[in-house]
């Protein structure tokens, strides 16, 4: 259980960062937390999920608020947009600061990690709602059809993410190569970032909303990522899906496409050699030979071989020269010569510790058995938000906080 203190600082995060109204842009009505008030004040995808399981913890009718309008952001073709600007009118000074991709007017035309079908599932659980799944799942079978149709080119399973920020984990140095980084900052990695899309610029088509093919994107092997993080929640999310589908015909196809993703992962990222699961590079499956948190990932599946697992764990989550800092698990081990522990100044998940992945890897440790070290991590994870706030990330060895404040999905301690 968190400190009652905890759970009072995470309700008053929640509470400010909440935004509810209309969209004058398409008369729909809206109800989330943005993650920062300062630096996100939109929805982005995979924090409003990690937001609504938050806020199962302290009122289950915004955690349902959260979802519904997540889901009301789904296209007519299936996709769920990465970052939706409910706000128009922040829109302006946010792009003055930042770079964001396959913008259409109103939304972010990429995509984030698919978890979406495990949070409402743990919606349903907590309410017993069943009006709410059955509004939930048509947009959910299409979201899920949609990333299988158009992302997994090949059809072997895995899906592609065509820029870096689809992955969550925008600046991972698993990128820097075939990004081709010529500066290791932040600025480095806009640079290279502009030069993705200036490739994709001729195939949008003209006209304010239209988006562009993402399967011609894909086939332009520009950046083309078969991302081991990214599919390790798309199975995950999959199997929930199936799930909240019980008896209906549906299930089954996804289900079967969990399975095909866990052995793609398996077949084709898991390299025996290094102990590690590697991304997948270009439409030639290039294996990016960099281990970074998402090379763990694949621990959130629950029938991932025994052996497997326990190279993971012993290889890399135990040992104090990789994961197993003093505040655990960082972004890149220690190991990496380009482990960035301190403030990165804007060049992310390069070294810092952050709760999302420790909320992912902490129940997936837990599950397979390992309660010791599960229950460290959350411990860890308390402490860094007890003495340094609810920040965006930590660093960690000192568990100084660090990025913006008052972070919203910081707030998973509460269901850790
Ligand atoms: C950063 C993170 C991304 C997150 C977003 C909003 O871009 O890398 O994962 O969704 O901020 O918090």
């Amino acid at each position: 259980m968190p400190h009652p203190s905890l759970t009072t600082a995470a309700r008053r995060i929640l509470l400010t960062n909440l935004r509810q109204g209309v969209a004058p842009w398409n008369g729909k009505p809206y109800s989330f937390v943005c993650p920062s008030l300062r630096s996100y004040p939109f929805q982005w995808f995979w924090d409003s999920c990690f937001h609504a399981i938050a806020l199962l913890h302290l009122d289950t009718v915004q955690a349902r608020a959260e979802l519904t309008t997540l889901l009301s952001a789904a296209q007519p073709d299936g996709l769920i947009p990465h970052l939706v600007f409910w706000e128009m009118e922040k829109q302006p000074q946010f792009l003055r600061r930042n770079l964001v991709g396959q913008t259409s007017p109103h939304f972010s035309s990429t995509i984030q990690p698919p978890i979406i079908a495990y949070a409402v599932e743990r919606v349903c659980q907590a309410t017993g709602d069943e009006a709410f799944k059955q509004a939930a799942l048509p947009p959910l079978m299409a979201y899920y059809r949609w990333l299988r149709r158009v992302r997994d080119p090949d059809a072997d399973g895995l899906i592609a993410i065509l820029q870096p920020e689809e992955s969550g984990v925008d600046c991972s140095p698993k990128y820097d190569d075939l990004l081709g980084l010529e500066e290791l900052t932040n600025s480095g990695f806009i640079a290279a970032l502009k030069k993705v899309y200036a490739d994709y610029a001729p195939l949008r088509p003209s006209g304010e909303g239209l988006r562009s093919d993402d399967r011609a994107i894909l086939a332009l092997d520009r950046f083309h990522v078969e991302d081991v993080m990214v599919n390790s929640i798309y199975a995950q999310g999959l199997r929930a899906l199936a799930r909240l589908l019980g008896d209906a015909p549906e299930s089954a196809e996804f289900s079967a496409q969990a399975v095909k993703t866990r052995d793609a992962l398996l077949n084709k990222c898991w390299d025996e050699e290094s102990g590690a699961f590697f991304d997948l590079a270009g439409v030639a499956e290039r294996p990016v030979k960099v281990v970074t948190i998402s090379s763990l990932m694949p621990l959130v599946l629950e029938d991932l071989p025994q052996p497997v697992v326990r190279r993971l764990v012993e290889q890399w989550v135990t040992a104090p020269e990789h994961f197993w800092t003093p505040y655990p698990l960082p972004s890149v081990p220690a190991s990496d010569p380009k482990f960035l522990p301190g403030d990165p100044r804007g060049f992310i998940w390069r070294g810092p510790t952050w709760i999302n992945t420790n909320w992912f890897l902490s129940r997936a440790l837990r599950q397979r058995g390992y309660l010791e070290l599960a229950n460290t991590i959350v411990a860890r994870s308390q402490e860094l938000v007890s003495k340094s706030g609810f920040r965006e990330y930590y660093h960690p060895y000192t568990g100084e906080g660090l990025g913006a404040r008052d972070f919203g999905w910081s707030t998973l301690v509460l269901d850790m």
